[in-house]
Order: C-alpha cells, then structure tokens, then sequence
C-alpha cells in the first residue's frame, strides 16, 4: 500500500491508473477503522481494479466543536489495518490539501433529505459532508464510492448531490455492520465506557422490537412506543426516532404508502451521540 498526503502526488499516480485503464473504487473516511469500514473496502476490491481510502476528519462536517476535538484520529493504526485488508492506496490530506484555503461552505437544500433528522439536530453536517465528499471525488476521480448505511441519511444525500450535479461516480450503498452485541459499528464506539456500550444497545433494541411490531400497529402507534422506550430508559438521552420511508424520507400514515419502511434513531448515551437504523422489509444481514 502506498500512503501519500497530496493531491500533486494523487495526480502523478492516477496518470498511471488511466494509462491502465485502471477502475477505481474509493471509500472516503475520517479514520478511526473499524469492521464496518473495512466490508466497504472488501467490497471495493470485489468490484474495482484498485481502492483508494481517504482519511480525512472533516473540520466543516461539525456543527460542535467539541466533537471535532472528541473525534478519535489514529492514523498509524489505521494504515496498519488497511495494508493488512489489501488496500492500494491511502490519501491522508490536510485541511489545506483539501480545502486550499477556501472552506466556506454552500447551503444543501434537498427538501425533506436534508432538512430532518441529522439535518434538523446537526445544523451545517450534510453542508458539510456534501462540501467534502464533491471536494474528494474531485481529486480521486473514482468510478464508484463506497458508502456504509449505518449513515442512511448520508447515502442518500450523497447519491442526490451526484443525481443533480451529474457527478459521474457510481454511489454503492454497504450494509451497516453490527458487532457481536448487535452494537452498529462506529469510530466512536471507542469513546463509549463497557458500561454505557451495554446501556447503548437499547437502540437497536428498540428497533428491532419496532420492527417486530411492524406492520400490527400503525406507521405512528410503532414510531411512539419505540420513542416511550428509549425516553423512559435513564441511561439514554433520545435525540429522534422516526418511522419514515427509506426510498424518499417521506411519513405516509399508512404502511401501503411505503415502499421501503424504517426506522431511525440518534440518541447520546454516556455522553456519546450514536446513530442507528433498521430497514423493517430488508432482512438484516450484519
Ligand atoms: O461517513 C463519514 O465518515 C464522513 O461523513 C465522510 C463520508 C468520510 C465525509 O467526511
């Protein structure tokens, strides 16, 4: 694996990649490995030619700027997985690689996409991760993107931006990968005590509960007995949890309305914001 921190040394390389014809498959993070992020890169290597994976913490991603100072960065140990799992290329850039001094970033309104859930709670995130990842794809000049679904939200802002601004990059969509305990994988699980990762799995319990009520209640009756749950458990600051159609983030009041039914949830637990979501017809594959 080659490591390099530079767009020059991008340049020089990808000459190389396009004599070859070369397909490229790249999967952006901001490090901190782990499990979920390396099914992506298995699966970029299924698909591709050669993978590209970025770390990169992205300062405009963050509403909090305690968060950003929170963010687990452990780039040696990050290289060390991803020479291990077969990765080609490691482009590890700084704020000024990046950005070169221009990182003012533009308002996102893709109407209900970005304006509820993480849009409303995180005010300037997907501005943010839409700046960055149109920045990374600029420079890496992938065929496809790898993106996991434990950010639902994400995905599917990051496939609108590509749809309207006719970014010639195919977006791929990766199952969310849990844990053993059913904990989906994150950077930040790190930050979470054994105690506050035991009180955590309340959320995908409270999914998958959900998911079991699904389709007996209505779209509303699960949405507010899985809120009951996690307001009524002491050990979980909820943030949201909403039933919403994956296919166009829409709410119907009735499940023949939905194409693809699920639920979402944000929620702090023992200081750490967590993020998780279950597809109710998509069968689990982590
Ligand atoms: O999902 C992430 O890790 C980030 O939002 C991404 C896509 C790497 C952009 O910074």
């Amino acid at each position: 694996m080659r490591t390099i921190t530079t767009n020059a040394q991008f340049d020089e390389l990808y000459t190389d990649f396009q004599s070859t014809n070369a397909q490229i498959g790249f999967v952006p993070t901001m490090g901190a490995l782990h499990e979920g992020h390396l099914s992506l890169l298995h699966r970029a290597k299924a698909e591709n030619d050669l993978v590209v994976v970025s770390i990169f913490v992205n300062p405009t991603q963050f509403n909090d700027p305690k968060d950003l100072e929170k963010y687990p960065r452990t780039l040696e140990a990050d290289a060390r997985i991803l020479e291990a799992a077969g990765c080609d290329l490691l482009y590890a850039p700084n704020v000024e690689e990046v950005y070169g001094g221009a990182m003012e970033k533009q308002r996102v309104d893709y109407g209900a996409l970005t304006s509820i859930l993480e849009g409303a709670k995180r005010p300037g995130h997907y501005d943010g991760v839409v700046q960055v990842v149109r920045r990374l794809f600029e420079i890496v000049r992938p065929h496809r993107g790898y993106f996991g679904k434990k950010d639902f939200q994400q995905v599917a802002i990051i496939r609108e931006m590509v749809r309207r601004e006719q970014i010639p990059v195919e977006i791929v969509p990766c199952e969310l990968i849990r844990d053993e305990s059913g904990l989906a994988m994150s950077s930040r699980n790190v930050l979470l005590s054994a105690e506050s990762k035991q009180n955590a799995l309340a959320l995908v319990n409270t999914l998958r509960a959900m998911k079991e009520r699904f389709p007996g209640a209505s779209p509303k009756e699960v949405e507010e007995w899985g809120q009951a749950q996690l307001r009524n458990d002491p050990a979980v600051e909820l943030e949201y949890l909403e039933v919403l159609d994956g296919l166009n983030f829409e709410q119907p009041e009735a499940w023949s309305d939905y194409q693809s039914p699920m639920a979402l949830v944000a929620a702090f637990v023992g200081g750490v914001r967590l993020i998780d979501n279950l597809e109710f017809i998509v069968s689990e594959e982590a």
